[in-house]
């Protein structure tokens, strides 16, 4: 993890590389913290546009090797500074290799303080696993007092850091080693050091007690299903905040096989689950007022003699049955088993979070996800706030004719492409009853298949951590 130390020293006596903002107001040039350099960011070629990141050897002055430029644009709301902070420093530290980097932007509160380190740590992040020999990583981050943070906030940040890291983490790792139950034993060892208790189903109590969606889809890989519970119970909780994700660690789309291009990826569709256990964790360790169940429903979606069928009708945790038309409309059959335990438990809020359907990306592209379900304004508006926009969608009851099944109560998926999105998510609207409910697609933003940008790597993203993160909060003020 990058240490942070807040420094007060003389700029260009920093033997550190020196990080600076250039921003251009009403049409000029500015580098706000280090005016006497703004020729030389001009030199390097510097026009201030948020994207912009120059490195250039030191002025003859200075006893740093190089100086970096940072562009962070015009940002004209408060909101609008935030996010570019967030997201020019992040640019630096993404593409700039160093141990060490000091830091001088000109933040006026905590706020942008917090944002501006917050992007810088976030963009920091290598995943350097399966390398041999892995590039050196940000260690010390040196930032300007100024505006000195808590500790608390400081805690916080670094909490909020490490569940963002862990979910990148885990949804690069490859699906040789990641697997249901590897998975649950990840978050098992997570939650020992911390107030939150673990249970886990395994394949047999799933099929003892009813969990006819985790077993008809994870049946048929050799690694078999579980579902596990996280519990973060604070003594004089202020609300209780349920969290339901997709944990498929692989998915193949079962005998509704995938099409080899569109299987790449595919160990990304756990990020759900990743995303709801890390919250919890890091809920935990910010000692946050608000109780927090996280549901991580974990199988993998491959073939084999012992797979499900197209045609099988199965019997759902809540008694419902579900014809099987689509083995790859698979993440709402888990969720809906999740959703029953969740629910049951009579929780003021339940979120549930998937890379649910390739018609998500179409409609929202791969940087903002759906959001749907009657508390989809409370996500969308905290997610805004934090720069992880999502956007709302509608499910009209009327989508349900889409999934009318011949044989069983509801079918699993539609042989119509038409609101693909929204059909998935009136799916699991029947297995939330009357429970204030957020169902939240994040096909596109969960895993970066593009290039990187700002403070967000390829492969998995750790999108939506900092949403739930705020919503939770929310809840305990
Ligand atoms: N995991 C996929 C959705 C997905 C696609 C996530 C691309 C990320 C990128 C999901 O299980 C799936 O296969 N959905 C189907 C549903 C269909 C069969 C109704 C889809 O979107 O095609
Ligand atoms: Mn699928
Ligand atoms: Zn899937």
């Amino acid at each position: 993890m990058t240490n942070i130390d807040v420094f007060s020293k003389d700029l260009s006596a920093l033997h550190t590389p020196l990080v600076l903002a250039v921003t251009k107001k009403d049409d000029e040039l500015q580098v706000p913290t280090f005016p006497a350099l703004l020729d030389f960011a001009r030199a390097a070629g510097m026009t201030g546009k948020l994207g912009e990141v120059n490195r250039v050897p030191s002025p003859h002055d200075f006893s740093a090797d190089f100086v970096v430029f940072a562009g962070v644009g015009s940002p004209n709301t408060p909101a609008d500074v935030l996010q570019n902070f967030r997201e020019a420093a992040g640019n630096v530290t993404r593409s700039i290799t160093s141990e060490e980097l000091a830091f001088s932007f000109p933040t006026k509160n905590r706020e942008e303080v917090l944002a501006t380190l917050e992007g810088a740590l976030l963009g920091a992040y290598r995943f350097a696993k399966y390398q041999s020999n892995p590039a050196k990583t940000l260690q010390t981050l040196y930032f300007p007092s100024g505006d000195a943070l808590t500790e608390t906030e400081y805690s916080q940040l670094q909490a909020t850091i490490k569940a963002v890291t862990r979910v990148r983490d885990l949804v690069n790792t490859s699906p040789l080693e990641l697997y249901p139950d590897s998975m649950a034993q990840a978050f098992k060892k997570a939650s020992k050091n911390l107030p939150v208790s673990f249970e886990k189903w395994d394949y047999h109590d799933l099929k003892d007690q009813g969990f006819g969606g985790l077993v008809a889809v994870g049946k048929g890989s050799k690694r078999k299903p579980c579902l596990v519970k996280l519990t973060y119970a604070p003594e004089g909780a202020k609300a209780h905040v349920a969290l339901v994700g997709k944990g498929i660690t692989f998915d193949s789309g079962g005998y509704s096989l995938k099409p080899s291009s569109s299987m790449l990826t595919m160990k990304s569709d756990m990020t759900g689950a990743a995303t709801m256990g890390a919250v919890c964790l890091a809920a935990a360790e910010m000692r946050l007022p608000v109780t927090v169940t996280a549901w991580l429903c974990l199988a993998e979606n491959l073939v084999s003699g012992n797979a499900s069928r197209v045609d099988d009708v199965i019997t759902m945790r809540s008694g419902k049955t579900v014809e099987i038309t689509n083995t790859d409309a698979e993440g709402r059959l888990v969720l809906a088993d999740g959703l029953t335990m969740a629910t049951a438990q009579h929780p003021d809020l339940v979120i549930d979070m998937a890379t649910l359907t390739g018609a998500q990306r179409i409609a929202f592209g791969t940087r903002i996800a759906g959001v749907m379900g009657c508390q989809k304004d409370r996500i969308r508006d905290a997610s805004v706030k934090v720069g992880e926009p999502a956007w709302t969608a509608p499910l009209p009851d009327y989508l349900l004719e889409h999934l009318h099944s011949d044989v069983a109560d509801i079918a699993n998926s539609s042989s119509k492409r038409e609101a693909g999105m929204l059909v998935a998510g009136i799916f699991l609207k029947q297995f939330v009853g009357d429970t204030p409910w957020a169902h939240i697609d994040i096909a596109g933003p969960g895993f970066n298949t593009g290039s990187a940008w700002g403070y967000t790597p390829k492969g998995g993203t750790g999108y939506g951590v900092r949403t739930l993160l705020e919503v939770i909060a929310e809840m305990g003020r």
